[in-house]
């Protein structure tokens, strides 16, 4: 067993997040047509398909940048969506709380320019997590330290690659100590030769143990990380399944889509 599987020996209790008929509709276009997902502590979950297919909006639901039409949304045990129809939610968890415990990485680097990699990472531990400025910074320096770029802290975007300013972004997701870190296609924006560096920092963070949801089209990592494989396609989950699943998988879409990414 890999040092990556063990961390895959799952706790069999509550799932750190769970979607039940999740639904999602911009005007008339229904873009989420019921998804289905748990996502248990310790667990890496690789989502992958065609643009357009959903991929991104799932995530966006997760931590309530786009809110649920219907369905369930639970994290951490707690209720954030809508609920399923004809099922009335006792209590609904507030946003804010959901950010706390939700990180998240998008394609684009999204850094501010004028703050130095040390004051983007410290920015939301004083904003969401209300840290004074001599921790935040103490905590910030310790999240650049893991994504190797402590070197780098006082350097502002600009002077960083796009590789170097992921793994920042990257820093300022971990130094929430998030439960679940969504990353959404981090490679995507990235030249070639800087992508190989993105990867190695998310396999440091998957095997120090944590939770994550990873959008990519790199089907090599995705067979390294993903205790969980889920393919999907006009926003519903054509198929899903554990190791081996590259494969493994049965349904036509999901093997041409393979074939056609390899
Ligand atoms: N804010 C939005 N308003 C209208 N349509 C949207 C919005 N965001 C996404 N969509 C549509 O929802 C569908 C799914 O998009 P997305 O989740 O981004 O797919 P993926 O990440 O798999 O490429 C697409 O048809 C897209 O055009
Ligand atoms: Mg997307």
């Amino acid at each position: 067993m890999s040092a990556l599987e063990k961390t895959a020996a799952v706790e069999e209790t509550t799932p750190i997040v769970a979607l039940r008929d999740l639904r999602k509709s911009f005007g008339d276009l229904e873009v989420l047509r019921g998804i289905d997902l748990d996502v248990f502590a310790g667990e890496h979950v690789v989502i992958f398909g065609p643009s357009g297919s959903g991929k991104s909006t799932v995530l966006r639901s997760i931590n309530l940048l786009e809110p649920p039409t219907s369905g369930s949304l639970k994290v951490a045990g707690v209720e954030y969506g809508p609920g399923r129809p004809g099922e009335r939610v006792e209590r609904r968890g507030k946003a804010l709380d959901l950010r706390r415990t939700v990180g998240m990485v998008f394609q684009q680097f999204n850094l501010f320019p004028h703050l130095t990699a040390l004051d983007n990472v410290a920015l939301p531990l004083r904003s969401v997590r209300g840290l004074k400025r001599g921790d935040a910074q103490l905590k910030s320096a310790e999240a650049l330290r893991r994504v190797g770029l402590l070197q780098r802290a006082g350097h502002y975007p600009q002077q960083l690659s796009g590789g170097q300013q992921q793994r920042v972004a990257i820093a300022r997701a971990l130094a929430l100590d998030p439960e679940v870190m969504l990353f959404d296609e981090p490679t995507s924006a990235l030249d070639p030769e800087l992508v190989g560096e993105v990867l190695k920092t998310m396999r440091e963070v998957a095997l120090d143990g944590m939770t994550m949801v990873v959008v990519t089209h790199e089907l090599g990592f995705a067979k390294e990380i993903g205790d969980l494989n889920v393919f999907m396609e006009d926003g519903v989950v054509v198929e899903s399944g554990p190791r081996g699943f590259f494969e493994n998988c049965t349904s036509p879409r999901a093997r041409e889509f393979i074939l056609a990414v390899r």
